[in-house]
């Protein structure tokens, strides 16, 4: 340009996205992380392999993780306001991201997620993190840096998981197919996640193919174990001791490889209060879901370090199904009870091991009591918050307890006198295992 101006103007490309476009964009993938992982949550209860359970809770806490970071960064960007307003021009896509809650079986759900909406989203970080100017905006690069990693490790997990669905329920492939396909193409519509503004006008309505989620009444279990209702005797028969020694080890064991029901119990209910409970109720109740699955994993890591065989172990339901026909407020009274329940014992079956020597015990114990200790006041705040916003007295969330206990008693009481049986002979054929191999 001959005709030069009197400031002084070179094109710099750090300039391409203004304060507020930013805090629009990241709003933008802020609305759609939590949609992805309500809609996550909801299906942990209907997938089978435990390490999709596992991994899904893991997801669900680092795409919380991610969401959380996006909106602090939002308030930053629009200081002092601390409203983050509604999705605006989003709807339809953000809706999108909600609507896989409703997919109509498993495997649909695992390739639809897995091959549309976690690829766009890879896509718009990595396109973000490219057009954004890493001067201004250094900290949203960091996060969305990790994000990003993530993402990609996701997306090959869930393809993974949908293609092992789809091997073991070949009928669903058609189904799923063309449920990931509607799923792609409404994507494109709503004019895709991208880093650009928002459409004008979109489509919205729901899917061909959709079917309303329901919470599960009974969650799917892995078949590599010994499914059953009620996983080891004690819980049955009251005289039937906790025991000591290499008994003590393997019943610690067992309660964590079955703490795969407060996995569940943790997804249903992050899902089902995400519209009702603030956001640091999804930020919180995804890290309690991730930690419950770090439980059951340890106890799964022990149990096959000692050379047990999955077959061998009981993995029960009672629990979930206590309250899942019930009114969530009672998973959540679930997840609180046996929490505050057990939570004393865990110092001293800690101090115990150490005198065994049993060092992975000791410290699997150690790491879960310092998790529970957190989980406790979870379960006591939001116990409180949600019988507030109910319009009920905060104070009754010991009632809410005390109804537990009661639902679990009731369930218990319908164990017949075969299953009692069976779980004893299962128990005394995985102790006797247990000590040929000491
Ligand atoms: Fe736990
Ligand atoms: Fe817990």
């Amino acid at each position: 340009m001959s005709q030069a101006s009197e400031f002084l103007l070179r094109p710099q490309p750090r300039a391409r996205w203004m304060r507020v476009e930013t805090a629009h964009l990241l709003k933008r993938f802020f609305f759609c992380e939590r949609a992805l992982l309500v809609s996550e949550a909801a299906w942990i209860p209907s997938v089978a392999p435990l390490e999709v359970k596992t991994g899904l809770a893991r997801f669900i806490w680092q795409n919380a993780e991610t969401a959380e970071a996006l909106r602090n960064r939002v308030f930053e960007l629009r200081f002092p306001s601390r409203l983050l307003e509604e999705e605006g021009g989003d709807h339809p896509l953000i809706e999108l991201f909600g609507a896989v809650k409703n997919s109509p079986s498993v495997p649909a759900f695992l390739s639809s997620v897995g091959k549309v909406l976690l690829p766009a989203l890879r896509d718009s970080y990595q396109a973000y993190i490219e057009g954004s100017d890493s001067i201004a905006d250094g900290p949203t690069h960091r996060f969305l840096t990790l994000a990003l990693s993530e993402k990609a490790e996701q997306i090959r997990v869930f393809e993974q998981w949908a293609e092992s669905a789809l091997s073991r329920n070949p009928e669903l492939r058609e189904g799923a197919l063309a449920w990931t396909q509607a799923v792609a193409n409404r994507l494109s519509e709503v004019g895709g996640v991208g880093v650009g503004p928002s459409p004008l006008a979109a489509a919205a309505g729901s899917l061909p193919g959709s079917k309303t989620y329901a919470i599960p009444w009974q969650p799917a279990r892995d078949p590599r174990f010994w499914p059953c209702r009620f996983y080891w005797p004690d819980v049955v028969d009251p005289v039937y001791p906790y025991g000591e020694g290499m008994q003590l080890q393997l019943r610690s064991a067992i309660s964590h490889v079955n703490e795969v029901w407060a996995i569940e119990a943790g997804g249903v209910i992050l899902s089902a209060f995400a519209d009702i409970l603030p956001w640091e109720w999804i930020h919180n109740s995804a890290r309690w879901t991730y930690d419950e699955s770090r439980h059951c994993q340890m106890g799964y890591e022990r149990l096959t370090a000692w050379g047990l065989d999955p077959a061998e172990v009981p993995l029960g339901t009672y629990i979930y199904q206590s309250a899942s026909a019930e009114d969530p407020i009672y998973l959540l009274g679930m997840l609180y009870f046996f929490e505050t329940k057990n939570i004393r014992h865990k110092p001293a079956r800690a101090q115990l091991f150490h005198t065994y020597g049993d060092a992975v015990s000791e410290h699997d114990m150690d790491f879960d009591w310092a998790d529970e200790t957190m989980h406790a006041g979870y379960g006591k705040h939001w116990l409180k918050e949600l019988l507030a916003i109910r319009g009920q007295d905060p104070a009754a969330y010991d009632q809410v307890r005390e109804r537990c206990e009661q639902l679990v008693s009731d369930y218990v009481n319908t164990a017949t006198a075969e299953e009692i049986a069976e779980i004893k002979t299962m128990a005394s054929a995985l102790m006797a295992k247990a000590a040929r191999r000491t």
